[in-house]
């Protein structure tokens, strides 16, 4: 039988699936992603070379797996084409193994434009987005004047759409925002000059999608995080697609009785980018070592990533949205060096999003290293206690366990495919 497995990224983003697809991935035949777009940033490491994707499909680096993605994504051309490259670059083979959805929308110079003058605008307000024009561009495509790859069939409608869209675009941006206005007639040209290079991977990938999930593994990548849901995130400080596991069905189409397993990928700790509430967060010594030995840089922007300790309560709320059935435990080595280690159970959440009456739970450290450690048993016992902890709290099973950036630091503790 065939497993589909969805993964999703359990707290606010940066938990580490990129590098859970890529392990599972040997087992797969296909990888789709369904949301999001460039505002994610997927970190490989494989035979110390590290490979950073931020649109498409983490498992691109196995020959036997086709990178699928889906409708739900919005898709820059520019970033698209960048990628392929970087990948080119190195070898991989992209042929017959890349497929986009003909109804992805895109995201325009534009939209990219609209973002950054509405974060300066927002000022302290401001959401903290990643710059790259996700929000504009999912604004348009709810207002239904957004241009779908679908559109460059026939470039004299496409024409029209892009002048009426970004006439509104250039509106906005010289009487709202105050900015210079971006060329129709260039962006239209360079839109069509970079459509033909990557015309040969869109597709309706409907049946390609049936096939694939009837006839072996299928993994379905989130990007971001739970809490960065539109929806059910901390809204307004979200992403714009719903990153939860609503967002596969509609983000791809298929149904739902097809996705055999949800895994959780959460990091041993949590951490954040950009603004809004976060009330596990550590801003001293402690949150500093976090974000020190972990690297907790983003992958897509470089920006310092906040840190502090687990989350248990988001956690269960993403059980729930997500039908999360385990947990991968991504940076437990991160926590290699610390005498005590806090777990934030409960805490009570006012209007203004500030989190009173934070509950931990403390145990004591395990001043070992774990790093590239494979087998449980072989995890220094208090980190093993840790583990335990996690899985008692949230009443999931913890399936495997990363501990360290390389595709081989990984503890399976259970065959998520059988
Ligand atoms: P946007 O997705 O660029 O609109 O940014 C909205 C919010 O989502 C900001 O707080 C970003 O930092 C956050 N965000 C977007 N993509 C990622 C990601 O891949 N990892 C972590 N945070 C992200």
């Amino acid at each position: 039988m065939s497993k589909n497995i969805l993964l999703i990224g359990t707290h606010w983003g940066d938990e580490g699936k990129g590098k859970i697809v890529d392990v599972l991935a040997d087992n797969a035949i296909g990888c789709v992603r369904f949301q999001g777009g460039h505002n994610a940033g997927h970190t490989l490491v494989i035979d110390g070379e590290t490979t950073i994707l931020h649109l498409i499909p983490s498992g691109i680096l196995h020959d036997n797996v086709k990178s699928i993605i889906g409708n739900g994504v919005v898709v820059s051309l520019d970033a698209l084409l960048q990628e392929i490259d970087d990948l080119e670059s190195k070898n991989i083979i992209l042929d017959n193994k890349l497929f986009i959805s003909e109804l992805c929308h895109l995201i325009l110079p534009s939209h990219k434009n609209l973002d950054i003058a509405k974060e300066e605008k927002l000022g302290k307000s401001s959401i903290g987005t990643t710059g790259r024009g996700i929000g504009p561009s999912y604004e348009d495509k709810v207002a239904r004047r957004g241009i779908r790859l679908i559109d460059f069939r026939n470039t004299k409608i496409l024409k029209d759409k892009i002048s009426n869209i970004m006439d509104y675009h250039n509106f906005l941006l010289k009487n709202y925002y105050n900015q210079p206005i971006v060329d129709v007639e260039k962006t239209f040209e360079s839109l069509v000059d970079n459509y033909e290079k990557i015309k040969k991977f869109v597709i309706d990938i409907k049946p390609l999608l049936l096939n694939l999930t009837n006839s072996s593994n299928v993994l379905f990548e989130g990007a971001q995080g739970a809490m960065l849901d539109i929806d059910h995130g901390t809204y307004p400080y979200v992403t714009s697609s719903n990153t939860t596991f609503a967002g596969l069905l509609s983000g791809t189409g298929i149904n739902v009785n097809r996705i055999n397993y949800s895994l959780g990928i959460m990091k041993a700790y949590t951490t954040r980018v950009g603004n809004g509430p976060f009330p596990s967060e550590l801003l001293n010594e402690i949150g500093d070592n976090l974000a020190n030995w972990g690297g907790e840089v983003g992958a897509t922007t470089g920006r310092a990533r906040r840190c502090g300790w687990l989350d248990i309560k988001v956690l269960k709320n993403s059980i729930e949205l997500n039908s999360i059935n385990g947990i991968a435990l991504t940076k437990i080595d991160v926590l290699d060096k610390f005498e005590k280690i806090k777990i934030c159970i409960d805490y009570d959440m006012d209007d203004n999003y500030t989190a009173r009456n934070i509950k931990f739970m403390e145990i004591n450290g395990w001043m070992k290293s774990t790093v590239g450690v494979t087998k449980f048993n072989n995890l220094p016992k208090n980190a093993q206690k840790y583990v335990e902890l996690i899985e008692s709290l949230s009443e999931r099973p913890i399936d495997l366990i990363s501990t360290g950036p390389s595709r081989n630091d990984i503890i399976e503790i259970k065959d998520i495919f059988v």
